[in-house]
């Protein structure tokens, strides 16, 4: 039997609307929510993502303004752009597009976001509060796989949860947030000894490692819901993750696909963060 397809951009239709209602109360109350998202350089596939997560804050009726910095800029003035931003009441989130020049310490970046404005979930407050079971901004693209699965009603209590990517951003993050919702969970990496072992007991399988066709069909229980978050384009210019979707698809019971998965889910939370962080001026956590 062939997999359900968890249509990623349909679902995050639905779930911007919820958010939208949400920024239209805050607007009724005075409180436009407002991003700022910082771009360092010239790499091609920030500047589209860069681009796309400013057309959301229009479509969802959010303020956002785009800071456009050149890749030679010191990481003094860097620094110093962020503290600017961290004093701004007119902004309840700042974004540093991640990856940034190599002269520039990424960690201290991150840091001086101000951890109340840090919608990417990427400031060690916000990772410690992953770790404690309560953190204020979950990082994004693990929050859209978790919003996949809820509206999936893929249940999570008590399932086997497996992990393949073990990076801040997506793996580990993704591990705790199904272990809060009380999964048993298993983080693997590209590298894991004899990975089918691991994957073949996964009831939700997470794959971000960006290896084009890691996970085959052979190595999926059936039934398994299985998430590509893997962003790979091929030589002819297709788009595809880390797991063989054909494949695959004849024996898990839900797939994501790449692209249409969870690519319109991480944009999505980035916009429910900026709201819920523009929500907690009124009522502080
Ligand atoms: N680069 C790749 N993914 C992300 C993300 O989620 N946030 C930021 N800031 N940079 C990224």
């Amino acid at each position: 039997m062939s997999a359900q397809i968890i249509d990623g951009k349909a679902i995050a239709i639905e779930v911007r609307k919820q958010w939208k209602r949400r920024a239209d109360q805050l607007k009724e109350q005075g409180i436009l929510p407002g991003l700022a998202v910082i771009i360092v350089g010239d790499n091609p596939a920030s500047r589209v993502y860069v681009q796309n997560k400013i057309k959301a804050c229009h479509e969802v009726g959010l303020y956002s303004e785009l800071h456009d910095l050149p890749g030679d800029i010191s990481e003094e003035m860097l620094l110093a752009k962020i503290e600017d931003l961290n004093q701004n009441p007119s902004l309840h989130g700042i974004l540093v597009q991640l990856p940034l020049p190599d002269h520039i310490n990424v960690n201290k970046v991150l840091e001086t976001i101000s951890a109340k404005k840090d919608v990417d979930g990427f400031h060690l407050y916000n990772l410690g509060g992953l770790i404690a079971g309560n953190t204020v901004f979950p990082p994004c693209t693990p929050y859209g796989v978790q919003c996949l699965l809820e509206y999936s009603n893929i249940p999570i209590e008590g399932q086997n949860a497996v992990i393949v990517g073990r990076s801040n951003i997506v793996g580990k993050p993704m591990a705790l947030m199904l272990l809060q919702k009380n999964a048993t969970v298993s983080i693997c990496t590209s590298k894991t000894r004899d990975l089918k072992q691991f994957t073949s007991l996964a009831d939700i399988l997470v794959v971000a490692t960006g290896k084009v066709n890691l996970i085959t069909a052979d190595m999926v229980k059936p039934g398994a819901a299985v998430i590509d978050v893997g962003i790979n384009r091929l030589e002819s210019g297709k788009l595809v993750g880390d797991v063989d979707f054909e494949g695959v698809r004849e024996v898990a019971g839900h797939i994501t696909p790449v692209p249409g998965g969870v690519g319109p889910m991480t944009i999505t939370m980035l916009i429910a963060n900026t709201i819920m962080s523009a929500e907690q001026t009124i009522h502080p956590q």
